[in-house]
């Protein structure tokens, strides 16, 4: 079935949207060293794929605290500024849109990863049952399991929004169009919302409300720094339980967030299926369908969309746009495969993470 109103155009603010294929942000770990600068390379891999409605970049450090994976990007350093204009500029060439995705693992971390080999940080001294991405320093790399995580004092917090409000600004220097705070998939924003990863008995733990409250001052401190709320959009994973996080109620606590968020009149709303990083499906149609209801602004739904489901979605105004993840891996060109019906290059997950072209840059157009 070839796509029809996955094809038809968007209005996002005041940016146009040739059709509502959204590249979701994915991890690649291919950036320069030292530095995790974002090269030429990558400038490659994004150019290709920018006749997507929109490009949102694979998740990025605002500090090097933020790092949980080896050889991801930043945008705190003079340096992967400069890189990531690079990557902007390229995307502009190619008449398309990009995003930024503003990231902290809090406590998806090692010290391995951090400065001065120090403990990463998180709402609570909760270690994750999960795995992160380490370098050691003979050069030799491997998962390694997270580490314990030191609970940040309450007079850090604004330390943390400003990291976001500092990636934020670096981010308008490389020529993003926008950003994303990443609030999704059990990284450090995840970590206060959900009740297992949060216990703290400050204004930032127990209710819904004060979990919310980092995430929503990020929000607020970024929006800030941008000067437009509409350039600005959020990524959430209500029932997901990547990262070991589990909400004990993700309907009072989404429902919260989504209602917050609706008065900031934000570019978009972004909201992932638990789909491949795990999690349950059970109510998860029924949450996406209050959380729709509750949200007037513009909704993006990911995690494994085909054509078909995403014209279902489009058509039952579930979502407005509809991001692709592992698709956009392999098939630079998805609009136009999907516009010509044609079959779609399958991702190959040995090339995922790391590593030069191979799996990156020579996947296969049409033609
Ligand atoms: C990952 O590197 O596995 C990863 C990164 C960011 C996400 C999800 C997964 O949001």
């Amino acid at each position: 079935m070839p796509a029809q109103h996955l094809l038809s155009p968007f209005q996002l603010g005041s940016l146009s949207l040739p059709n509502r294929l959204v590249m979701a942000p994915l991890t690649r770990q291919r950036s320069l060293q030292p530095g995790n600068i974002p090269s030429e390379l990558n400038a490659t891999y994004y150019a290709q794929r920018a006749s997507a409605g929109l490009l949102i970049s694979e998740a990025t450090q605002v500090c090097a605290e933020g790092q949980g994976y080896a050889w991801t990007p930043g945008i705190h350093s003079a340096e992967q500024v400069a890189g990531w204009k690079q990557v902007t500029q390229a995307v502009h060439a190619r008449n398309g849109r990009i995003f930024l995705q503003l990231w902290h693992v809090g406590r998806i971390s090692h010290p391995l990863l951090q400065p001065n080999g120090a403990d990463p940080v998180a709402p609570s001294a909760i270690q994750a049952n999960a795995e992160c991405y380490v370098q050691e320093a003979d050069g030799s790399h491997h998962k390694a399991a997270t580490a314990m995580p030191r609970a940040l004092a309450l007079n850090e917090l604004p330390g943390v929004v400003a990291a976001y409000a500092h990636g934020t600004a670096n981010a308008l220097l490389a020529g993003f169009d926008g950003v994303e705070v990443h609030a999704a998939n059990g990284y450090l924003l995840d970590q206060f919302l959900c009740s297992n990863s949060n216990q703290r008995s400050d204004a930032y733990g127990g209710s819904a409300e004060n979990r919310a409250r980092l995430v929503l001052q990020v929000v607020d401190a970024v929006v800030a720094t941008l000067g437009d709320s509409s350039r600005v959009g959020i990524r959430i994973s209500p029932m997901g339980t990547f990262g070991d996080v589990h909400d004990a109620n993700p309907q009072e606590t989404f429902s919260y967030l989504v209602e917050q968020l609706n008065s900031r009149k934000l570019a978009y709303l972004h909201v992932n299926r638990p789909d491949w990083l795990g999690g349950s499906f059970d109510g998860f149609d029924q949450l996406l369908r209050a959380l729709r209801d509750r949200y007037q602004g513009t909704l993006i739904l990911a995690g494994g969309q085909t054509v078909e489901s995403g014209e279902q979605a489009l058509s039952e105004g579930l979502a407005d746009l509809l991001a692709y993840g592992r698709p956009y891996i392999a098939n630079p060109d998805l609009v136009e495969r999907f516009a010509a019906g044609a079959a779609l290059n399958q991702a190959d997950a040995s090339t995922f993470y790391g590593g030069g072209k191979q799996g990156y840059t020579d996947y296969p157009t049409l033609g």
